[in-house]
């Protein structure tokens, strides 16, 4: 028997532009993602079971193949062409179903633990490729760091890192359906886009203050007006502490706010956490960055 306990970071969406749809139904992106170093802890007990299950320490999630980290172990048991003996024991942090990304980082740890357990000598990117039939977010979950991705989210382009900051999140207790949120973004023009080839120069540039000013979720524009209204006013209490910009992350509704220094973030930090249980304080990671 043997184990292996991997860290599955949160990704947060610095923007989010929505290009159209395509033919296969999906929809056409262009996102400059980034790992935090809030992660769900997954352990992989090799030898205790035969085939794939799962475990998680929230009631309510699913253990079968509805989980993305179960799929993945499908997926790579069906790439390597050997049998997967595995029990996968996940300990969430991240927020379920907030916009941060926690199902498919789960599912990428998955996929760099068996890749590591198995001794399959897959690749970062062959992984990532694998994951892409996991779910959208995965490939990018794989890789992690600072990148910008296209696609369905699946083309992938490593960006310079951002820039050292703090970053707090904060989930209001809804949630959003993906699907409806992009059909919502279907049936209006999109008023504004985001400036993401001026957050690829600020990262270039290594200049904070421009990456968090033109951070922007087209998303955010076609919430439902009380979520809408919630959002905002959580944007608003970020940039009330000292946040250089504020922003949705994905299809929400965690906002988050990027701030230079501790003490600001901090604070801010500890004011939202009075009014919504799933507030976190945390910091960029991924790609070679130590966590935090
Ligand atoms: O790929 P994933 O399973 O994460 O996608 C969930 C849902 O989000 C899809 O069924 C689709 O409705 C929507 N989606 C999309 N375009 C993308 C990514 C996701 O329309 N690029």
């Amino acid at each position: 028997m043997s184990t292996l306990t991997l860290s599955a970071c949160a990704k947060l969406n610095l923007t989010l532009d929505v290009a159209g749809r395509r033919p296969d139904g999906y929809h056409e992106m262009r996102m400059v993602m980034q790992s935090v170093s809030l992660a769900d802890e997954i352990t992989l007990d090799f030898g205790t079971s035969q085939g794939i299950s799962v475990r998680t320490n929230l009631g309510f999630l699913p253990n079968d193949r509805r989980n993305l980290a179960w799929s993945a172990a499908a997926a790579f048991e069906a790439a390597v062409k050997q049998p997967v003996n595995v029990t996968v024991s996940i300990r969430k942090q991240i927020p379920v179903c907030a916009g941060t990304g926690g199902g498919s980082s789960d599912a990428a740890a998955v996929l760099r633990g068996l890749n590591q357990h198995y001794q399959t000598g897959l690749t970062p990117l062959e992984l990532a490729r694998l994951g892409e039939a996991v779910g959208s977010d995965v490939p990018y979950c794989v890789l992690g760091g600072t990148a910008l991705a296209g696609g369905r989210g699946e083309v992938l382009t490593p960006l310079p890192d951002l820039p050292d900051c703090w970053l707090v999140l904060c989930k209001p207790a809804f949630s959003i359906s993906t699907p409806e949120l992009f059909h919502a973004a279907d049936a209006v023009r999109l008023r504004c886009h985001p400036d993401t080839t001026g957050v690829l120069q600020a990262l270039e540039a290594g200049d904070l203050t421009g990456v968090a000013r033109r951070m922007y979720n087209v998303f955010e524009d076609v919430l439902p007006i009380s979520r809408a209204n919630e959002v905002q006013s959580i944007k608003s209490a970020l940039l009330s502490c000292g946040a250089l910009g504020a922003c949705m992350s994905g299809t929400g509704p965690t906002v988050f706010g990027l701030f230079a220094e501790e003490e600001a973030a901090r604070k801010a930090w500890q004011s939202l956490r009075a009014l919504y249980q799933d507030t976190f304080l945390t910091r960029p990671a991924g790609s070679g960055r130590t966590p935090k």
